[in-house]
């Protein structure tokens, strides 16, 4: 496994491994890596013959009172991991290299961004398709790999990656979750004993809804309600709870098979997401 920090290199390598016909399979992350990311390692190594993951701590999806200084990380432990899942090549780079001091561009998919997350991140998508074409744009993948988790992050990549032509192929992985349902992230490791304790309500009351639409509920608002309540009933402050056609995210008139249930709560000051498809 080559670990590489230019972006001029890693083209270099990649343009190699083009030539040899060998199809290119690549993961974006932040790194500080868990089950959830190796997830998604695992499906982009099946599909391709030269695995590419990037770690990098992208700072334009991050607001200025967010939390990128304190961001996790432990690269020795990302590498071993990542080494272990057979990847080929590790695009490490600096914030100079992605962002130089005169760095002006960035694109946006509009409405899309502004919806969910995007109403208390307001520029929090931007940030991720400017990072995501970049690098699709340096590694030119065939395919890429993105998880469930974030789905809003996954629906707008595809919008993208469709508006603009690209040829990579974007393939989604279904979110892993710790023992007791709390959907795995980086960002667990803020949460207190009790925070912990209380965020697995997120996953408990979306097996709630599943439940109750699989027993003949169809109002969302019912079941937004009944959601809602839960959450702050564990000391969990909403943020948004929805229930949206999974394709456009536009907010649903009734529950049907296939509907998107996304929700984001803030456990102390941390911010946790989750969802699920009826
Ligand atoms: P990050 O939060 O590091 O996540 C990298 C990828 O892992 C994303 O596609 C995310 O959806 C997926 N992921 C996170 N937790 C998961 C879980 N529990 N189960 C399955 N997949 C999970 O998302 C980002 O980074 C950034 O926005 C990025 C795309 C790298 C752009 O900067």
């Amino acid at each position: 496994m080559r670990l590489v920090k230019t972006i001029a290199e890693t083209k270099k390598i990649i343009r190699l491994e083009k030539n040899k016909g060998k199809t290119i399979g690549f993961v974006p992350t932040m790194g500080y890596l868990h089950k959830g990311h190796l997830s998604l390692v695992h499906i982009a190594r099946r599909k391709s013959e030269f695995l590419i993951v990037s770690i990098f701590v992208n700072p334009t999806q991050f607001s200025p009172d967010e939390d990128l200084k304190k961001y996790p990380w432990d690269i020795k432990r990302d590498l071993k991991l990542l080494k272990q899942e057979g990847t080929d090549l590790v695009f490490y780079p600096s914030e100079k290299q992605i962002y130089p001091s005169d760095y002006k561009t960035y694109v946006q998919v509009k409405d899309l961004s502004k919806l969910l997350c995007g109403v208390s991140r307001p520029h929090h998508f931007q940030g991720v398709t400017t990072i995501v074409l970049k690098l699709f744009n340096i590694i030119e993948p065939d395919v890429a790999v993105f998880g469930q988790k974030d789905y809003q992050q996954g629906v707008i990549i595809k919008r993208m990656v469709r508006d603009l032509n690209l040829d990579t192929k974007i393939i989604t992985g279904r979110i892993i979750r710790e023992k007791d349902g709390l959907a795995m992230s980086s960002r667990n490791t803020y949460l207190s004993t009790q925070q912990r304790e209380n965020a697995t309500v997120l996953y408990q009351s979306l097996r709630w809804v599943k439940w109750c639409f699989n027993d003949g509920l169809t109002s969302p608002k019912k079941a937004i309600k009944k959601i809602r309540a839960m959450i702050k009933q564990n000391s969990g402050k909403v943020d948004y709870v929805v229930a949206v056609n999974k394709n456009t995210l536009e907010p649903v008139k009734k529950l049907k098979k296939g509907t998107l249930i996304a929700l984001a709560a803030y456990f102390g000051k941390t911010r946790l997401i989750d969802n699920t498809i009826l």
